[in-house]
């Protein structure tokens, strides 16, 4: 749909009127103006519980690994009591980046340009000529590095935040915690991270695969339909679909299939083990899992999972408003026999990973829909998210806002409908 001319980059920041989640319309130049890029840093990214990683990849004290919140560098630690400490990975004395690692253990971190070292619970340990050039004056203290504000973890899910006004991060998640317990706590022990996570850029807005993993079922059946063809894929009868788009609350999405539509991976090991746990999965997560299933899904702004046909939790890392990089770990469940692991392992490597089939039908779409919002006219576009409008509603059994049909954008309305919300 056109709509009228705004002048583009004159146009005051309005996000209500780019966004109308009522009438199912998104304005385009969200997607693409430096400006709003901007603000989505500091009011969504410096806002949010962001995720960080997963507490298995750092078991032992003083393991590490960094990532970024928003474009933020973090140090993420297990200090030397074994507590996991994050901090902006940047030195306090002129902002080098400190540690160039992606993980590994270590007690101190020294920077690179004055030799300046912190320990691994922050603080600052050692300063050359600390007493010849400083004159013994410099404050310690004072120059520790900086910590993030709120730090918390759901089930071995590390999170952050920089606002210390956040709620707390179980108020966050909300009836979010349920859905994620059927990815990552339906067998006794959870689950783990196996391998290094896969990291690449993509000529993309992070909104879009945020948003393609919040509610878009309905491109599986078309963008996918190779990748399916060969097997990966929905084993329900498409004649007798079931299954809801659910929101539960904070713009967090799921996407959910019906209780009998497994989609399980055509692995004899996966389809043996997924069979062998289904007791214990229902046992652990009651009787809602009899009335749904969740496959993927995306925390609110920028953490996705899925656990068909792969299981893999990800990160869509903002970096400028036409480039993503994708951070994606496979994870098994900590009790699976090793076979079944290296089967899991292999499968996410097959569909959801920078070489992954699936992957790649995704990220071609992405680029393109991003691509085209250079052009000014292009860029004065609202986008259709109506599908389903009107046939959605708040559900007590579900315990979240959710779609009558298995395909609906109900989904992509609360997700943009927080997003404009913390813009605004
Ligand atoms: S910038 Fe790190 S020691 Fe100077
Ligand atoms: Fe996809």
């Amino acid at each position: 749909m056109a709509i009228k001319d705004q002048g583009v980059r004159d146009q005051r920041f309005s996000p209500q009127e780019l966004v109308d989640a009522e009438k199912g319309l998104v304005g385009r130049r969200i997607y693409i103006d430096p400006e709003i890029y901007q603000n989505e840093l500091e009011r969504i990214f410096a806002k949010c519980w962001l995720y960080l990683g997963h507490e298995s990849q750092i078991p032992n004290p003083g393991d590490f690994m960094t990532t970024h919140m928003g474009e933020d560098p973090i140090l993420v630690v297990r200090n030397s009591a074994g507590k996991v400490r994050a901090f902006l990975n940047v030195c306090p004395h002129r902002g080098n980046r400190l540690c160039r690692a992606d993980r590994g253990n270590a007690k101190s971190f020294t920077c690179s340009y004055h030799g300046w070292s912190f320990g691994n619970d922050g603080g600052l340990a050692g300063v050359p000529n600390l007493n010849d050039a400083y004159f013994g004056q410099l404050d310690q203290d004072l120059w520790g590095l900086t910590p993030v504000t709120q730090l918390d973890s759901y089930k071995g899910l590390i999170f952050g935040t920089f606002d210390s006004e956040a709620q707390p991060l179980c108020e966050y998640l909300g009836d979010l915690a349920w859905y994620l317990d059927v990815f990552v706590d339906r067998c006794e022990g959870g689950i783990e991270i196996v391998g290094e996570p896969h990291k690449w850029l993509v000529p993309c807005n992070w909104k879009f695969p945020a948003e393609n993993f919040a509610g878009d079922m309905y491109h599986a059946q078309w963008s996918h339909l190779s990748a399916i063809t060969t097997g990966y894929g929905s084993t329900a009868n498409r004649n007798n679909w079931t299954g809801n788009i659910v929101s539960p609350g904070n713009g967090h999405c799921v996407v959910a299939v019906g209780p009998n539509d497994i989609n399980v991976p055509p692995v004899p090991e996966i389809e043996a083990f997924e069979a062998s746990i289904l007791p214990q999965m229902h046992r652990r997560l009651g009787p809602r899992l009899s009335r749904i299933n969740p496959i993927f899904g995306t925390a609110f702004p920028n953490f996705s999972f899925n656990r068909a046909p792969a299981h893999t939790l990800r990160v869509w890392h903002p970096k400028g408003p036409e480039q993503t990089e994708i951070w994606v770990w496979a994870f098994v469940d900590k009790a699976a026999p090793v076979e079944v692991k290296e089967a899991m392992r292999l499968a996410s490597l097959r569909t959801f990973s920078a070489s992954g089939t699936f992957e790649q039908d995704d990220m071609d779409n992405w680029q393109g829909c991003t691509e085209t919002c250079r052009g000014v006219v292009s860029r004065r576009m609202q986008l259709n998210m109506q599908m389903g409008l009107g046939h959605d509603g708040y559900s007590e059994e579900l315990g979240a806002w959710a779609s009558e049909f298995r395909l609906s954008e109900s989904n992509h309305r609360r997700f943009y409908q927080e997003w404009a919300r913390m813009m605004g």
